[in-house]
């Protein structure tokens, strides 16, 4: 588990680009799921601005880790933030653009993207796996759409989950555990001081954390777990372990 901890949520964004950089130059074609939220604005419009060329997405096949089940043209929408900080200013071409289809009934697109990620994705162990898994953490500690209520969803079989927001009662849509674990490369964004006691409580007493919160049970098999912090989703940890 490797924790880097950042003053700025621009050092922070910088030091996420660069190693995504970094992952696109060693392959020919790289799969991402992206989290939603609000914690990737700032990220996605960082990209938007890059020189043209700078990341070829040409090279980028773009998934999510979860979709509200609303339309994409719903504020709501994972999507429709994606679109509205990156899609809108850099060229990914439209077939490398595989959304979660929000207005369809939860159960069908849960099955039907599942099935999706077995033909797009290479597998590990079977399971289809992401070259990047970009996920956020909520201050309850869910991570995609797998709330602390329904922690045992991470243990469905099906690659993909319907689950319920814990306070608005909205319905998503979820990669399960078994595809977020089998991920090359998961990368753990999180920021702002609402989330430092879950963050230093998944950090420091991981066994506890995995009975209670689905983001303690983010551990690839890969191994290649990176936690981006700001200053202040860190602020309880003892002290910096790779201050940058
Ligand atoms: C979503 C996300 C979710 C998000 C966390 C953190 O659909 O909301 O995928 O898992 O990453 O809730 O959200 P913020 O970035 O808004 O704090």
């Amino acid at each position: 588990m490797d924790i880097q901890i950042f003053k700025t949520k621009d050092d922070l964004n910088k030091a996420f680009t660069d190693r995504l950089k970094e992952v696109i130059s060693k392959k020919d074609i790289v799969t991402i799921a992206l989290s939603g939220g609000s914690t990737p604005k700032s990220l996605f419009d960082d990209w938007a601005q890059l020189p043209e060329g700078e990341i070829n997405w040409k090279k980028v096949k773009l998934f999510w880790g979860d979709e509200r089940c609303v339309p994409p043209s719903d504020d709501e929408s994972n999507y429709k933030m994606t679109k509205e900080h990156l899609f809108d200013f850099v060229p990914v071409p439209e077939e490398n653009i595989f959304r979660i289809q929000g207005e369809n009934d939860p159960e069908s697109e849960a099955e039907r993207y599942g099935g999706l990620l077995n033909r797009e994705l290479g597998t590990t162990n079977g399971v289809p796996s992401f070259d990047i898994l970009m996920l956020g953490m909520g201050d309850d500690g869910h991570t995609a759409s797998i709330f602390p209520h329904e922690i045992k969803l991470w243990d469905n079989p099906d690659n993909c989950v319907t689950a319920i927001h814990p306070v608005s009662g909205q319905k998503r849509v979820s990669l399960s555990g078994k595809v977020i674990n089998a991920a090359k490369n998961v990368f753990f964004m999180v920021t702002g001081e609402n989330k430092a006691e879950k963050v230093k409580e998944i950090i420091e007493q991981p066994d506890s954390a995995k009975e209670k919160y689905p983001a303690a049970l983010v551990q690839p098999e890969s191994g290649s777990l990176h936690w981006f912090l700001d200053r202040e989703a860190a602020k309880l940890l003892p002290r910096p372990t790779s201050p940058s």
